[in-house]
């Protein structure tokens, strides 16, 4: 006997509320019903807890050329530069809209406009800023402005299980997404949720490692269900270390921002010596990988725990004005940001990769978008440049909503969909597989698929990840689902993906750094593509996801 779902219906369906959900939310067209889908509180997620702000050109010495260039370079030769043209060009006026919506950023002492921040591979100012809290800003004001639109019900505590296609319904012939199956937290039963459009604005996958600059909610869970549903991802291998997370055993996963670097601190071995020179003549402010490596190099050469950032050369007045957040924190753990340097690790900050999308946001599947740091749309290739994260959640989104609103009269309200069926499972009987198989994934995918990489350690994990994955789809079909039991089968399904990725890359490049090939190789400048067992290519107006395949990628030079 199957249970009976409560069935919600919308017009437009948003899984998650980061910068990409909620700002998608307020430019959909008020008269259309949405959904608004969040795991936890409505701003839970990376976008509150990002410091360092935005990039976008709004000086009259910086130019988008500029802005373009630092992108396509900071990418090592895997970004598309048509996308890049595109988000870059798009930035100033995202910023004005950020701005509309009552969004303050810190303006400069000297002339009244706003002050703008350096970070690593920029070559100019350009990273608008709300202080070192410029996600905090921008999560609250969104919310706020959410919480007052009337077309907006928004479900918190819901998390999705799964999407509904046309596969779940017996002999239809049509192929699109319908909706999802969300677990509703707080009663513990799933419910049907379908609408005419369905966007994916999950964020990244960044608990896959042990050490992450993340909250808890980054499981990766757009990418593993759309990835069941039959769409492609693409460059999951890059996966983006943090050089400086603050190392301190009482401080869980808290960032140190790469602003700092931006304003002039310096990176220092334990003995006090500056080593980011013999790495790279941009020294501390040369991207984040080589940073990254860097750091894990000296800690591993010194048998060290940690490096540290020290910033106390500036005046203190100076760093407790543009970095109160950092300051307070540290202060509150005993360090004295003013007068002595901090102690920090790399931990995995962002997933590069994700779910192949078009310029409109379309995934393969019709109905389907993907947004933010779920998706991957070709602005970041092998490396994303600091602060263009936030930029390509609103710009993305802009584009999302200007399609559904040319789109919506198209397309019809979809028909039913087959309840979820707990007709065959019963209560877990042993929570604590659940909890052991977390903690052994999170820390093989660190020891095994982290910064430094060889085909052994890989193969090593990949063996690991199928064990695993055996016992979990075991479990998931005997028992009811629960919230850790969700996010672990998308966390398996995702390092998988990871682990599949870089054995294909047999080469070093950007944020994919591997013993085996230690060099780049220019034959193997694509993206790289992992098509799932039931994909099938869009035809009609969606056709044709913007790259081949195989295709090499014209761009800059390396
Ligand atoms: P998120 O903000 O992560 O939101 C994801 C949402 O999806 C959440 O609401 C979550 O609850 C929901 N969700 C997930 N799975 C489900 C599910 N199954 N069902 C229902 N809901 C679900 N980038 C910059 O450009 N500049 C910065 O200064 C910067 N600083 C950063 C600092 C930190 C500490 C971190 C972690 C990241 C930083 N980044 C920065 C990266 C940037 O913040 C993120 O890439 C961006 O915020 C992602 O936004 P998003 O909307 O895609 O996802
Ligand atoms: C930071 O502030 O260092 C994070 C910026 C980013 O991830 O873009």
């Amino acid at each position: 006997m199957s249970a009976v779902s409560d069935l919600h219906r919308h017009d437009v369906l948003i899984l998650g509320s980061g910068a990409a959900g909620l700002s998608l939310a307020l430019r959909l067209d008020a008269n259309l019903s949405v959904g608004l889908i969040s795991k936890r509180e409505l701003k839970e997620g990376s976008t509150l807890y990002a410091q360092g702000g935005i990039s976008a050109v709004l000086d009259a010495r910086d130019s988008i050329e500029s802005h373009v260039q630092d992108t396509l370079k900071t990418g090592a030769g895997l970004c598309d530069p048509e996308v890049v043209r595109h988000v870059v060009a798009r930035g100033p006026d995202n910023i004005r809209w950020l701005l509309d919506q009552g969004v303050e950023f810190t303006r400069a002492a000297e002339n009244g406009g706003y002050h703008l921040t350096r970070e690593g591979g920029h070559t100019h100012r350009r990273v608008v800023h709300a202080a070192d809290a410029t996600g905090r800003a921008i999560a609250t004001t969104l919310e706020a402005r959410v919480r007052t639109c009337p077309n907006v019900t928004i479900y918190e505590h819901h998390i999705a299980v799964d999407l509904i296609t046309s596969r779940h319904l017996p002999g239809s012939k049509d192929r699109r997404c319908l909706g999802a199956y969300i677990l509703d937290l707080k009663t513990g039963r799933v419910e049907t949720f379908l609408a005419r459009f369905v966007v994916l604005a999950t964020g990244g996958a960044n608990k896959v490692y042990l050490y992450t600059s993340n909250p808890d909610v980054s499981t990766g869970d757009g990418i593993a269900m759309a990835w069941r549903a039959g769409c492609r991802v693409a460059n999951m291998e890059f996966m983006q270390f943090h050089p400086t997370c603050l190392y301190h055993p009482q401080a869980r996963s808290f960032l140190i921002t790469e602003a700092l670097r931006g304003e002039g601190a310096h990176l220092l071995l334990p003995n006090g010596e500056r080593f980011m020179p013999r790495f790279d003549p941009r020294a501390e402010l040369a991207p984040r990988d080589i940073v990254a490596r860097a750091i894990d190099h000296e800690m591993k050469r010194l048998g060290s725990a940690c490096v540290y950032l020290d910033i106390s050369h500036r005046p203190a007045d100076f760093i407790i004005e543009h970095f109160p957040t950092i300051h307070q924190r540290c202060l509150e753990l005993g360090i004295d940001i003013t007068r002595e340097p901090i102690p920090v690790v790399p931990a995995a900050h962002y997933t590069c990769g994700g779910v192949m999308v078009d310029r409109q946001a379309h995934t393969d599947l019709p109905g389907l978008y993907a947004i933010g740091e779920t998706a991957y749309t070709g602005l970041h290739g092998a490396n994303r440049m600091a602060s263009n994260s936030l930029l390509e959640c609103l710009v993305y989104a802009e584009s999302a909503a200007l399609d559904i609103s040319h789109r919506i009269a198209e397309v019809s309200p979809p028909p039913e969909a087959p309840p979820w069926d707990e007709s065959r499972v019963t209560e877990p009987d042993e929570e604590v597989v659940v909890a052991h198989n977390w903690e052994e994934l999170r820390r093989f995918m660190w020891d095994y698929v982290g910064i430094v990489r060889t085909n052994k350690r890989l193969y090593r994990a990949k063996r690991r990840i199928d064990l695993l994955m055996h016992e979990v789809i075991e479990y998931y079909s005997h028992f009811r689902v629960s919230n850790d039991l969700i996010e672990l089968r998308n966390l398996l399904e995702v390092a998988d993906l990871i682990i599949q990725s870089a054995l294909r890359r047999r080469e070093s490049r950007g944020l994919h750094y591997t013993l085996d090939y230690p060099f780049k190789d220019p034959s193997q400048r694509q993206p790289t593509i992992l098509i799932p067992d039931h994909y099938r290519p869009r035809r009609g107006l969606d056709s044709g996801l913007r790259w081949n395949d195989n295709r090499a990628l014209e761009s800059p030079s390396e």
